[in-house]
């Protein structure tokens, strides 16, 4: 049994305004910090700056002025909240170890999502970007060995593989090969909803992460890595929020907006272990349900609409952070070959005539491409590239070779 938020009592909002201090919390120590712990962190944090973007949007596009007035005052507390859990990164975390910390949220997060996604379409877009990501994962962890000295599995543990994925060079596709069929919103899965939001707003902070912090690295090599990956980052927003069904009223997104901060901040409670960290999400948790209250009733008001028609009595599966790797292998050794012309995903050697990835492809790479330097420049220092293998050799026979940069094609 969950709870329905809809019918349970919050803080009242005006009590969840905070003092300074409170807001500036103490950073975790990240030689303790258990990796999934880290990853609720940076994935709530990417649901709270969707939450703050999401409602400058929505203000810019009414004009009526009490809507703008509710929608600032919880949008502070979403700010707050924001500061109150991206300010538990320490500063001894390098830009590159917050990286790894990302690539691996977006491994594992990816995976338990479609593992339990309802909707086949939004299945195949969760397996098919999650090759991509487990892919950027390995090419920052040999930069990582060669900047830092340090390996990433130090960071990720025992919990996610490090091997390569669908290599990064062969990510670049045509903008126009990126839009997916988007969910029927009136006929989808609550789940469904709750899946698209939540990857949404995490690739969504992964792009922004990169683009801001893309230009503090050193070598021309490690900006190119940053910049290369970045431009996946941005074709994987424009791949999952196209599976958004975008005639959803802006009261409705409001309230799906907030009913997944709900939802998200009990997931995150109820499998957290560090009790500072589950008592913080329950805190959220009780602003969201504020918050959730103030988003429902602007719809009964606006749209006459009662919310209860639309959210189920209690949350449905949870989303939690948990070890995928026979799933992510069993994705590996399937799917490596895939690309996408126009809404959908085929092997490459099965692309039609009129194609626009060769071309687009070609015109990216022709100079080559920073994240096949990145192991090349790994295997001729090292002798070989960092993986860290925990089930055995690579599930694709072509990708075992460690001595040379290995090619699927
Ligand atoms: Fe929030
Ligand atoms: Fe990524
Ligand atoms: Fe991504
Ligand atoms: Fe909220």
């Amino acid at each position: 049994m969950t709870i329905n938020p809809l019918s349970e009592k919050g803080r009242p909002i005006e009590q969840q305004v905070s003092a300074w201090p409170k807001v500036n919390v103490t950073p975790y120590n990240k030689r303790e910090i258990h990796p999934y712990t880290r990853s609720r962190i940076i994935l709530m944090n990417g649901i709270e700056v969707e939450a703050v973007i999401f409602k400058h949007q929505a203000a810019r596009h009414t004009s009526d002025l009490d809507i703008k007035r509710v929608i600032a005052l919880s949008r502070h507390i979403e700010q707050q909240q924001q500061k109150m859990i991206n300010w538990l990164v320490p500063h001894d975390e390098t830009s590159l170890e917050v990286t790894i910390g990302y690539e691996q949220v977006a491994v594992d997060l990816t995976a338990y999502l479609a593992r339990t996604e309802p909707d086949p379409n939004v299945k195949a877009a969760l397996d098919f970007a999650l090759l991509e990501d487990f892919d950027h994962l390995y090419r920052y962890a040999n930069l990582m060995e060669m900047t830092e000295g340090r390996q990433a599995e130090a960071n990720v543990r025992e919990l996610t593989e490090i091997m390569p994925g669908r290599p990064t060079a062969l990510e670049h596709r045509h903008p126009m090969d990126l839009i997916r069929m988007p969910y029927d919103n009136k006929t989808a899965n609550i789940l469904t909803k709750l899946h698209v939001l939540t990857i949404i707003s995490g690739e969504q902070q992964t792009m922004n992460l990169y683009m801001n912090i893309g230009n503090r690295a050193e070598s021309p090599l490690a900006r190119g890595l940053y910049l290369e990956i970045g431009q996946v980052e941005e074709q994987h927003v424009s791949h999952y929020e196209s599976l958004a069904d975008p005639t959803t009223s802006w009261f409705e997104m409001l309230l799906l907006h907030e009913y997944n901060e709900c939802y998200m901040y009990y997931s995150c409670m109820e499998t957290e272990t560090d009790p500072r960290f589950k008592d913080m999400w329950r805190r959220h948790l009780e602003d969201e349900i504020t918050h959730l209250h103030i988003a429902a009733e602007l719809m009964k008001k606006h749209e006459k609409r009662d919310p209860a028609d639309i959210l189920p009595s209690q949350f449905p599966e949870l989303t939690v952070f948990q070890s995928n790797r026979d799933y992510v292998r069993q994705i590996l050794g399937t799917q490596i070959d895939l690309t996408s012309h126009k809404t959908d995903f085929m092997p490459v050697q099965e692309l039609p005539e009129d194609a626009l990835y060769p071309s687009f492809q070609k015109t990216v790479n022709r100079e080559g491409a920073f994240s096949q330097q990145v192991i090349e420049e790994h295997i001729g220092r090292f002798g070989a590239d960092y993986r860290h293998e925990i089930e055995g050799p690579h599930p694709d026979r072509r990708l075992r070779t460690r001595e040379k940069v290995a090619m699927p094609v």
